[in-house]
Order: structure tokens, then sequence, then C-alpha cells
């Protein structure tokens, strides 16, 4: 990658798992990298180690992704540290899993407002900068729960499908303005949020690095071409 193709970058949620899998992998291609988490000390931690592993300049931010005003300024001081904003991942996600009748409220809320508002403020803060500097991807990590249901994951099922639909809305809003917007959509990944999920082997599951991997494959597409939804699975899972 030389300098005048390298990318200015954001990925929210960057700070463990999918994220930081996604902001290692366009470091290693010397793209720019902003991310940002919740955490101070796990945005700290994490900046420190990528700065020590890579030479390119890699930025982490706290910034949580349900206000809108927070991403904006962190939109805002991308354009001012480097002029530009040429890919942005729209990871940040959680989940709370209860049945329905169960859920408490304030829960369910805070899914949707993490996995779906967050990825429309990112997109919403990130499009006018993409559109001044004539285009670029937007890539939202959204799951097969968006399409798989299950029971107890009513508020992770819901963000999921909103997010693939805002995405496809987006991406016939944004295309002619050369910005290319994928939704991602993997199944089972060997991340903390799984961990947390439940206690299970994770030798099938897939990696960081593949859904990474996705997305710096896509970056190489041509420019006319836009896979716009994509599953990724893992090869092997148990049987059921
Ligand atoms: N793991 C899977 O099996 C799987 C499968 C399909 C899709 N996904 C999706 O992939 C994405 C990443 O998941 P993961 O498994 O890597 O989860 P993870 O290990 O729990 O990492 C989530 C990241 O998002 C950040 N985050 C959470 N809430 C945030 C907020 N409000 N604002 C900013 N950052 C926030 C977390 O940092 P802080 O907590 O410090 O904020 C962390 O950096 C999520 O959207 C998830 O739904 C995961």
């Amino acid at each position: 990658m030389t300098k005048a193709t390298a990318r200015v970058a954001l990925v929210t949620g960057g700070s463990r798992g999918i994220g930081r899998g996604i902001v290692e992998a366009l470091l290693r291609k010397d793209h720019r990298v902003w991310f940002c988490g919740r955490s101070p000390e796990a945005v700290r931690a994490t900046e420190a180690e990528l700065a020590r592993l890579y030479p390119t300049p890699v930025r982490g931010r706290v910034c949580d992704v349900r206000s809108f005003d927070a991403v904006a300024a962190l939109v805002a001081e991308i354009e001012a540290a480097d002029g530009r904003l040429d890919v942005l991942v729209n990871n940040a996600g959680l989940g709370h899993f209860a049945p329905v009748d169960e859920i408490e409220p304030e829960r369910f809320r805070e899914v949707i407002e993490v996995n779906l508002l967050g990825a429309f403020h990112g997109i919403r803060a990130g499009a006018p900068l993409m559109k001044r500097g004539g285009g670029g991807w937007i890539f939202n990590v959204a799951s097969l729960a968006a399409k798989n249901a299950f029971a107890g994951g009513a508020a992770y099922n819901a963000s999921k499908s909103g997010l693939v639909g805002l995405s496809e809305a987006a991406m016939l809003d944004l295309r002619h303005a050369g910005i290319r917007i994928a939704a991602i959509c993997p199944g089972s990944v060997a991340t903390e949020m799984r961990t947390t999920m439940r206690a299970e082997p994770q030798d099938w599951m897939l990696r960081p690095e593949d859904v990474a991997k996705v997305v710096t494959d896509l970056l190489d597409f041509p420019e006319r071409a836009l896979p716009s939804l994509i599953e990724i699975r893992p090869s092997v899972p148990p049987k059921k």
C-alpha cells in the first residue's frame, strides 16, 4: 500500500473482538485507523498495544455510539486531523438475551440504541465527510441473527434485522455519491460477547480475522462492484 492509496478508517467498538480484528487488518494494510469504545481503560490499552505492533498511526477514542453528538465530535476530530474519512465500520454492538415478556425494557432499548441507532449515528455523521472526499466504504457488522430468530433473542434479532434494513436503504441513498455500503452478517465468532452468552468450546467458530478479511477484501473490489450483503459462517459447526 502506498501513501496515495492508504485510507482513513473509523472502526466503532474497536477495543476488542471483531472490531479489534478489523482495526488490525486495516493497520496491516497501512491504512490510518481510528477506533472507539466506551471503556477508557480498554481503549487506552488497545491503542498502546497496537501502536507497539504497527508503524501506521492508530488512534483510540472513548465514544459511546448511542450519542449522536459524541459520534459527530469524533468524526469532526478525524476531519481536523486527517482531512477525510474513507472507511467507516459500524461494528460496536452488544446483546441482552431474555424472553420478550421478561427482558427489562431498558435492556431492550440499550440493544437497539447501540446496534441500530449507533450505526445510524455513524452513517449520519460520517457520510457527509465521505461525500466531500468523493466517496468511500461503510461496513455495517450485522449478524446471521438478522434473519435467524432465536428464543430469547427478541432485542438482538430486532436490532440486527433493523440494521440490515438500514444498511440496504442507506446503500440506495448513498451509492450515487460514491459511497458503497455493505452489511456483513457473521455467524458465531469466538469473542468475549460469545463467551458471556454461554460457556462452550470455541474452536469451531469464526475468528475476528475472518470477518476482518471480508472488509479488507471488499476494499480491494473493483469500483463498479458492490457486494452489499455478505453472510459468513463457520464451515463446520457442531451437528445439532
Ligand atoms: N461474536 C459473535 O458471535 C458475533 C456474531 C455476529 C455478529 N456479531 C457482531 O459483531 C460486533 C462485534 O461483536 P464482538 O463479538 O466483537 O463483541 P465484543 O467482543 O463484546 O466487542 C464489542 C466492542 O464494541 C464496543 N462497544 C459496545 N457498546 C458500545 C457503545 N455503546 N459505543 C461504542 N462501543 C461500544 C466494546 O467496547 P466497550 O464495551 O468498552 O464499549 C467492544 O470494543 C457486534 O455488533 C456483534 O453484534 C458478533
